[in-house]
């Protein structure tokens, strides 16, 4: 299965509704990859196709970025757990030095790539796994929807943390998953993010961009 032409054939270019400067190849109704398409993937031992939506917590993220580019105007910045690279393209739109998209799954790095192309941004993909070190050479790290299950969830926090005691801003979008940290979080800014129904139990999620500090 070669990535390109998957992520090509199950999607559609789309808006997502509360980012439309930025174009995304994204499933729809009429691609509903979600359900489709997991059982497929599982079978090959390939994870759920996470970079096929616009999560509402990385649709926040991206909202803010382009709303406040002081924030990342001419700064080095990680987006991790990236997805479709929606929040990375975000920074690169508002001027950021460099952007560089973490992501594990291999699909979503293709994904990202083609995302980049569509934008007309120059985004870096990393597909190691970043958790386990210790680099802080970013003046910013964003990560859009990491709460969703506590091992990941309970390793992310630590790491985005240990960041933030480094010195790097550290920006969480979430839209009160299960798993978002207690405390030591500063509200930034508050949506209301249209969502797919495909993957949410409803049509909006209040959603949060909140800035972590080091505990
Ligand atoms: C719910 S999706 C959110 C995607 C995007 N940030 C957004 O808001 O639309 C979470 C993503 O985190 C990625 N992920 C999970 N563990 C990771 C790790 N250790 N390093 C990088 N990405 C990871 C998954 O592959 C998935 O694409």
């Amino acid at each position: 299965m070669d990535p390109g032409v998957f992520v090509r054939r199950n999607t559609a270019i789309t808006v997502p509704p509360l980012v439309p400067e930025i174009r995304l190849y994204l499933a729809t109704e009429a691609t509903p990859i979600w359900l489709a398409t997991e059982e497929t993937l599982a079978r090959n031992g390939l994870p759920p196709p996470f970079w096929a939506f616009a999560w509402a917590g990385g649709q926040a993220l991206a909202r803010y970025l382009l709303d406040h580019p002081a924030v990342v105007a001419g700064r080095s910045m990680l987006d991790f757990g990236a997805g479709s690279g929606l929040v990375a393209i975000a920074a690169a739109k508002a001027g950021a030095g460099s952007v560089v998209a973490a992501e594990i799954d291999n699909f979503a790095a293709v994904a990202i790539a083609a995302n980049a192309a569509l934008n007309d941004v120059e985004i870096a993909v990393q597909t190691a796994d970043l958790l386990d070190t210790v680099n802080s050479g970013w003046d910013i790290v964003t990560a859009g929807d990491v709460c969703y299950e506590r091992p990941m969830a309970h390793r992310v926090t630590g790491w985005l943390r240990m960041l933030a005691a480094r010195g790097v801003l550290v920006l969480l979008g979430d839209p009160g998953r299960a798993y978002l940290p207690d405390g030591a979080l500063i509200e930034r800014a508050r949506y209301v993010v249209p969502t797919s129904r495909e993957i949410e139990d409803g049509e909006y999620r209040e959603t949060v961009v909140w800035e972590v500090l080091p505990v």
